[in-house]
Formats: C-alpha cells, structure tokens, sequence
C-alpha cells in the first residue's frame, strides 16, 4: 500500500501484547516529549509468546485494525519483537501508514562485545524464528549466542508493573540455562529481545556478572520513529495519550498507577 500523508500533530500507536511496550514508550517520549500517543496493549490475547505463528498474524492484522478504526494514527509502532519478527511484512503490506518494528538488538550486541560471547533473553517464540536465527548469521556469525526463552519473565514483568514483588530467587531461576552454560564466564552482552524485560533491567542486571552490557532496542527505535517524524513539529504542551485495551479485567485496574506514570490518563477498551 502507498503511505498516506501525515498529519500536522502526528499521532503514534505503540502496541504490544502487554507492558512491554511501555518501555518503548519511555523512549520515545524522552526523545518526543510532546508527541501524543496511543498505548495499545492485546491484553485479550496475551501472552503472544507462546501463540502460533498463523493465529498471530491473524491477530495483530484484526487487533490493529480495529484499533485504528477508533483512533486515527499516522505512524504504527509494533513495540514486541515476538511480533515484529513474524507480521512486520504482513502489517506493511496492509496499513498505509509507516510501520515500526522492534526486532534482537543482536547487531549493537556482537559489535559491543569483545568476547563474542553473547546471551539472547526474549520469548519462546522469538528464540525460535527463523528472523532471529538470520540476524545471529547475518551480525554475529563468529559469536557464540546462547539463548534463553521465557514467558515466565513476561509474566514477572506484567506482575511487576501491576505493583508486586519480583524475587531475586524467581529470576534466578528462570536464567539458570544461561548459568549452567559452559561459556557463562565470557559473556559480555545481553539482549533484551522482549520489550516486558527492560521493565526489569535493574532486577536482571544483578543477577549478571558486572561485565554483562543488557542492550535493547529502545532507542534506536526511539530515534527511528523521531526521525520518520522530523517534518513535524509538535506543539509544546503536555501532550494527551490514551492507553487501549482489548479486554476489561481487574489487571487494568492495577495498571493504572503505572500508566499515570507515563502520562497515560485516558484509557479505552476495544473488545476484539
Ligand atoms: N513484549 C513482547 C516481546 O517483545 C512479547 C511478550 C508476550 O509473550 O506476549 O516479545
């Protein structure tokens, strides 16, 4: 499809299948503080870690639709790699405004890391995509990656920004396959490849050697979106976003101290 043009304040949706893209959010808005945005979260559907690879592009195709159909945006962000690594062509093809993804920073990683030794934490199924496997061959063929898939730590992260407790224990437990590897010592970077787990950077860094970088793809795709936008000025005042929702329960209620936080007052559920 040809894009269409933007409008004069443009607006940005960033969705994911929960939290995660909260920590998308925060990047932008340090880079755009007074862009307004649309937080979408596919809470009905959640966790898409675990969810196969036709019933997800069926999903994100419908959820964004629907969506938009309500909230007119100019530029979409898909800010959850265990999409971005399966529908990006699909979501190009069919929505005529500018699409983001956000996929394994594995390209910062090798180039950061003098061991080549790298460690990759993201969900089940981003470990698995033949995506992510391309980007290890295409910008790290020499390194050693080991990888780690956890829809537990997406849970945490959920748990977390809802106000609970996230235990050293808990997290320790879910990393041991990176500890039990025989190159653990040498390990030098870290990808978050799942956008719920800068949401526990400090928590994860502890568990880490000093040594370990945790590199994300936040602000690159902070910066990305800024400059897809640099034609367009946005006016200097507190901007209004709305969070979106595709299911009412009680963890939306939970979540609001925490959207508040990011300037999100106004919240929308669009059953899909
Ligand atoms: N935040 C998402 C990602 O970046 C996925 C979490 C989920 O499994 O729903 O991969």
């Amino acid at each position: 499809m040809t894009s269409s043009p933007i409008a004069s304040t443009p607006r940005i949706l960033v969705f994911d299948s929960g939290v995660g893209g909260l920590s998308i959010v925060h990047e932008i808005q340090k880079k755009l503080p007074f862009a307004p945005l649309i937080y979408a979260s596919d809470n009905a559907f959640f966790p898409y870690g675990t969810k196969g690879e036709a019933e997800l592009i069926t999903r994100v195709d419908a959820v964004l639709h629907k969506i938009i159909a309500a909230h007119p945006i100019d530029i979409i962000v898909i800010a959850c790699n265990t999409a971005s690594t399966l529908t990006l062509p699909h979501i190009r093809d069919n929505f005529p405004q500018p699409v983001v993804g956000v996929v394994p920073a594995i390209k910062p990683a090798a180039a950061h890391s003098k061991s080549q030794v790298i460690g990759l934490l993201a969900t089940p199924a981003t470990v698995a995509r033949p995506y992510t496997h391309a980007l290890i061959r295409e910008h790290a063929p020499n390194a050693e990656v080991i990888s780690v898939g956890s829809s537990e730590l997406v849970e945490l992260a959920e748990h977390k920004l809802r106000g609970g407790e996230v235990k050293p224990e808990q997290l320790h437990t879910i990393l041991q396959p990176f500890f039990l590897h025989s190159r653990i010592a040498e390990m030098d970077a870290l990808v978050l490849a799942c956008t719920h787990f800068p949401l526990l950077r400090n928590e994860l860094a502890a568990q880490f050697l000093p040594q370990v970088q945790l590199i994300d793809s936040g602000e690159a795709i902070a910066r990305r979106v800024a400059s897809l936008l640099e034609p367009h000025h946005f006016i200097a005042q507190t901007p209004e976003h709305w969070a979106v929702f595709t299911k009412a329960s009680s963890a939306v209620n939970a979540l609001s101290p925490q959207l508040v936080q990011f300037g999100i007052h106004r919240i929308n559920i669009i059953e899909v």
